[in-house]
């Protein structure tokens, strides 16, 4: 008998609640999403009220809101968005102590209830946390990976449509690095339609493009109060939709490197071959010299959050 793919969601928050929302109306497979008692009403509300929307929107799916991580047994993939969003004024390293916290024990659960699962993490500051997750579940580092260049690089193409005007969907990009402030883009991959951007925007101009992007979730922080959640839970189920239907998609995401790109021993964003087994791949670039420089700079910046990691809990390092 064939089965529908299952798709655990730790935490039932925006994010958590808008990557349920976006896989449902995909009908990427069955959906169980889990919080903690204290959110119970909320979960199993939010999941009965979208269960409620699929004879309208068409999708058959089995969506359930739960606190038992029992719940979660033979998952394909499971998503980590639990932990605190940003406040005005708060970076997403300022979140390190809770959400190590959080991810810690939400993994050691992902471990003992769902051991064959792929795990994406999405919680902040995203590199090291999914650093901590692998320390928590030990599992393969093909089975762990984080989703933050899907977004970032959602960010700038949306950025770079509003400023010439194409459709997002013939906008081709790439970028590598850390998390949002610290990315690396590469503008040289930057097309549309296979056009060199540059053809489109001068390189001041893109350049302004880029920094809007980086801190396009301050941006959002800033005019809301909290963090983004449509276009990251967007990212998010991205990456579900290339392992649930095996699409050898190459997407940024925050996957292990063992010297590539001159990279040891951490997670950063680098262009993973996503498919039924997780990262099946890292792809490797000849880089530039200065774009070496900056993903130099951003490997640092994860690595001493990494640090961060270890001096807070002894059994992640
Ligand atoms: C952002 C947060 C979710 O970039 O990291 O919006």
């Amino acid at each position: 008998m064939l089965n529908r793919a299952k798709i655990a969601i730790i935490g039932g928050g925006n994010v958590g609640a808008s990557c349920a929302l976006w896989a449902a109306s995909k009908e990427l497979g069955d959906i169980v999403v889990v919080d903690i008692p204290q959110a119970e009403g909320l979960v199993k509300g939010k999941m009965l009220d979208l269960a409620q929307a699929s004879p309208v929107e068409r999708f058959d799916s089995t969506i359930t809101g739960t606190t038992d991580y029992a719940d979660i047994a033979g998952a394909d993939v499971v998503v980590i968005t639990a932990g605190l969003p940003r406040k005005p004024g708060m970076s997403r390293d300022d979140l390190i102590k809770t959400n190590v916290e959080i991810v810690r024990s939400v993994s050691q659960n992902v471990k003992q209830h769902a051991p064959g699962s792929i795990v994406i993490v999405v919680s902040n500051p995203l590199d090291a946390m999914v650093y901590t997750a692998w320390k928590a579940t030990g599992f393969p580092t093909d089975r762990i990976v984080g989703q933050a260049g899907c977004l970032d690089m959602a960010r700038f193409k949306t950025f770079i449509a509003m400023e010439t005007g194409f459709s997002v969907e013939d906008i081709n990009a790439l970028l590598l690095g850390g998390h949002g402030d610290d990315m690396v883009p590469l503008p040289r991959f930057t097309s549309i339609a296979g056009i060199p951007v540059t053809q489109f925007i001068t390189e001041a101009r893109l350049d302004e493009i880029v920094e809007r992007a980086k801190k396009g979730g301050g941006e959002i922080v800033g005019l809301m109060g909290t963090s983004a959640y449509y276009a990251p839970a967007a990212g998010v189920i991205q990456m579900v939709e290339a392992i649930v239907k095996d699409k050898k998609r190459i997407l940024p995401c925050a996957g292990y490197c063992d010297g590539e790109f001159g990279i040891k021993g951490l997670f950063v964003g680098v262009p993973c071959l996503l498919g039924g087994s997780g990262v099946e791949q890292i792809i490797k670039i000849d880089l530039t010299a200065d774009e070496q420089k900056l993903m130099d700079a951003s490997a640092a910046h994860v690595a001493e959050l990494v640090e961060v990691v270890k001096g807070l809990y002894p059994d992640l390092a």
